[in-house]
């Protein structure tokens, strides 16, 4: 349980499809053990009124009462409709424990790259294109076959899969981009790699497991149903972990990364992470560490309006010296 005394209490707001789901549930009962009045709205049956001078909220055609705090939880599903409903609440000055902007730019998976390999974050290398004979002729890019087809946008299942062989691979991109998805290749980092997950609470690591795949099943299909089990975190998956909810600006994210000799290269950062597992394998209470978050958040006070942009991050690297005095013909890049 957590030491930090119990705060004023307030009225904080959860928005999720249910309050059976577990992990809302978990976050109800901390918030109410912690004395809060919780109250868990379906973004879906939220409404939204804008006229130009006031920006209201209806649940079930009936005007919301206030609210001090809201924790998202919004289901990749309903990402669009429920991200304006966030919104909506950040119109209104309520503080945010995940605010739209960032749990959007976690969701894009090569956006999320773009920001991290930016901002000096290892990444597994990643190659993005619309064309399938394009992405088959960068294979080599990413270190070859075998490698991860990833839709751009999280799917809630079957939203990744590996591809062994060239003839595999191309055959996958031609029915995925052929549907008009649009998706990334990705070195598929090799069985050496420990994969982690990092609970970044308020800018500091709070917790971190290791998925292992269920027995019987390939390490590639360890996102459904891995066995987890709390490690200590070492300093460099700390750090990366940190710095990258720091640059997606996520107050509570997950950060997947993959940890190869000790060098971790981000790969996924999750807004709206399962919590009873994580708690499970790590004695860690860890709604209550959310909850004690947004306490601090209300406790800061409202917030005017919608959040400032941030400056968009330099995708490129500071210009080199020019070697050539004359401009060199655009070409494909190799290595
Ligand atoms: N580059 C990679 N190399 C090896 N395994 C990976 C890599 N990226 C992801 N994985 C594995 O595949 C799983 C699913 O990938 P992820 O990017 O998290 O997609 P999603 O969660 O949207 O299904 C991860 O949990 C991880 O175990
Ligand atoms: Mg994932």
């Amino acid at each position: 349980m957590s030491e930090v005394p119990a705060p004023l209490p307030m009225k904080l707001t959860i928005l999720s499809r249910s309050a059976s789901i577990p992990s809302t549930r978990r976050l109800v009962e901390a918030g109410r053990s912690r004395g809060h009045q919780v109250r868990v709205l379906n973004p879906v049956r939220v409404e939204m009124h804008l006229d130009g001078q006031r920006a209201n909220l209806y649940y079930r055609r009936r005007k919301l009462s206030p609210t001090d705090v809201v924790i998202p939880r919004i289901a990749q599903s309903i990402n669009n409709y429920g991200l304006a409903v966030v919104n909506q609440f950040a119109m209104g000055g309520v503080p945010l424990v995940n605010t739209a902007r960032a749990i959007a730019e976690s969701r894009n998976k090569m956006r999320s790259l773009q920001l991290l390999s930016a901002h000096g974050i290892d990444i597994p290398a990643t190659v993005m294109a619309r064309e399938a004979a394009e992405l088959k002729a960068m294979v080599g890019l990413v270190g070859g076959v075998p490698v991860l087809v990833k839709l751009l946008q999280g799917q809630e299942k079957h939203g990744v899969m590996v591809c062994e062989s060239l003839q595999s691979l191309e055959a996958a991109l031609e029915a995925i981009l052929g549907l008009g998805h649009n998706l990334i290749v990705q070195q598929y980092v090799k069985n050496t790699g420990v994969d982690v997950r990092v609970l970044v609470v308020g800018g500091r690591a709070v917790a971190a497991v290791r998925r292992r795949p269920r027995v019987g099943r390939l390490s590639y299909t360890l996102n459904r149903g891995a066995r987890l089990e709390g490690i200590q975190l070492t300093l460099s998956q700390r750090q990366a972990a940190e710095k990258t909810a720091s640059l997606v600006g996520l107050e509570v994210a997950a950060v997947d990364l993959l940890d190869v000799q000790g060098r971790p290269k981000v790969f996924e950062v999750n807004s709206s992470p399962a919590l009873p597992e994580m708690e499970a394998a790590t004695g860690l209470d860890l709604a209550s560490l959310i909850i004690e978050r947004a306490e601090v958040l209300a406790a800061d006070g409202p917030r005017v309006g919608l959040p400032e942009p941030e400056p968009v991050a330099p995708l490129l690297p500071p210009a080199e010296k020019p070697r050539r005095k004359r401009l060199p013909r655009l070409s494909v890049g190799r290595g």
